[in-house]
């Protein structure tokens, strides 16, 4: 009920009175009072004047069910939300999640995580309030060799999603960091569990640096949050609803030929090593090149000085020149 509440004041913009709210949910006006109680302890304001009722005045920075719910315009993509103030990953819990039977679309989040996991093995900091820490759950009907474009499917929806929300521009680091001014704000982990010609489960764990005012010294010179590069606090909500419906229509485009070529030239326009020289760190071979984009399958395009070869992702690595990107 109180993202039924919420989403009707959020839609109505302005006052709706106590027996419209009553009647649109099929409830007591005692009901809708202890509900609104219930919401302004948990942050929300609310102006509330006789004969009028009540207005949303503000709502607080929190993820939770009952807020992503009362903002989601998508169709499937956040169909279940499960929230949890700790959890060790929200990767781990989206995987049994998926296992326990749960549905595509499937959205995990915590407030904070213990052992939140990042790629190639590393940890992912995850304090509490300051970041975004998500899953999305998949379970595509599609061959597993097409999966790991899935990765670079969701980098741009949430550049797209950022660049909106913070009217700054994001960009992505070829496959799927994303960076504003050089600075990462945000890095993806997909994972799949697969048979050699099924895919029972993909999860895509999502972490953004928001609220974020220093970094630890290791990863200072290359790390960054939404408040460092932009100067300014967001709600992380705002951030998540626009993820899940980008999201949506990029996967949309993606299922149609299982590849990206409906994305290629959107990804390209945000990547921020286009035309730039990049070192690739391959533990078979590490090159220098110039990145042209990206091919129809997300391999990264990079002409040496003696030819063009197309890096994959997986255990290679790409850095600019000179250092991060
Ligand atoms: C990277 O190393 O760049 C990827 C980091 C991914 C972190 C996110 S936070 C939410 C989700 N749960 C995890 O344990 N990891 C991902």
């Amino acid at each position: 009920m109180k993202a039924e509440i919420l989403r009707m004041l959020r839609e109505s913009g302005t006052y709706l009175s106590g027996q419209e709210l009553c009647n649109k949910l099929g409830v007591s006006r005692t009901a809708v009072w202890k509900t609104i109680n219930q919401l302004k302890e948990a942050g929300y304001r609310f102006d509330a004047a006789q004969n009028k009722g009540y207005r949303l005045k503000y709502a607080p920075d929190v993820v939770n069910a009952p807020e992503l719910e009362s903002l989601r315009e998508t169709e499937w993509a956040g169909c279940e939300i499960h929230y949890f103030d700790c959890l060790d990953s929200t990767n781990i819990k989206a995987k049994e999640l998926a296992e326990a039977g749960h549905p595509g679309g499937t959205l995990v989040v915590a407030e904070r995580q213990t052992a939140g996991k990042g790629r190639r093995g590393r940890g992912w900091e995850s304090p509490a309030g300051a970041g975004i820490f998500m899953t999305l759950l998949l379970k595509p009907e599609i061959n597993p060799n097409n999966a790991s474009m899935l990765t670079l499917v969701a980098a741009l929806a949430v550049a797209r999603a950022i660049t909106e929300v913070t009217g700054e521009p994001a960009q992505i680091k070829w496959p799927n960091d994303i960076v504003i001014h050089g600075k990462k704000v945000c890095g993806i982990l997909t994972e799949m569990s697969a048979q050699f010609d099924y895919i029972n489960h993909i999860v895509i764990g999502i972490g953004i640096n928001v609220h974020n005012e220093s970094f630890p010294e290791e990863i200072a010179h290359m790390a960054g949050s939404l408040w460092t590069e932009c100067g300014k606090s967001f709600r992380r909500a705002d951030i998540i609803e626009k993820i899940l419906e980008h999201f949506e229509t990029y996967y949309g485009l993606f299922l149609e030929t299982e590849d990206l070529v409906a994305l290629q030239k959107e990804y390209n326009a945000m990547l921020v090593n286009l035309h730039a020289g990049v070192k690739v760190l391959d533990p078979k071979e590490s090159f220098e090149g110039k990145a042209m984009g990206i091919t129809r399958r997300g391999e990264l395009i990079v002409d040496t000085w003696e030819s063009r070869k197309l890096v994959s992702s997986g255990e290679v690595s790409v850095r600019g020149i000179y250092g991060y990107v």
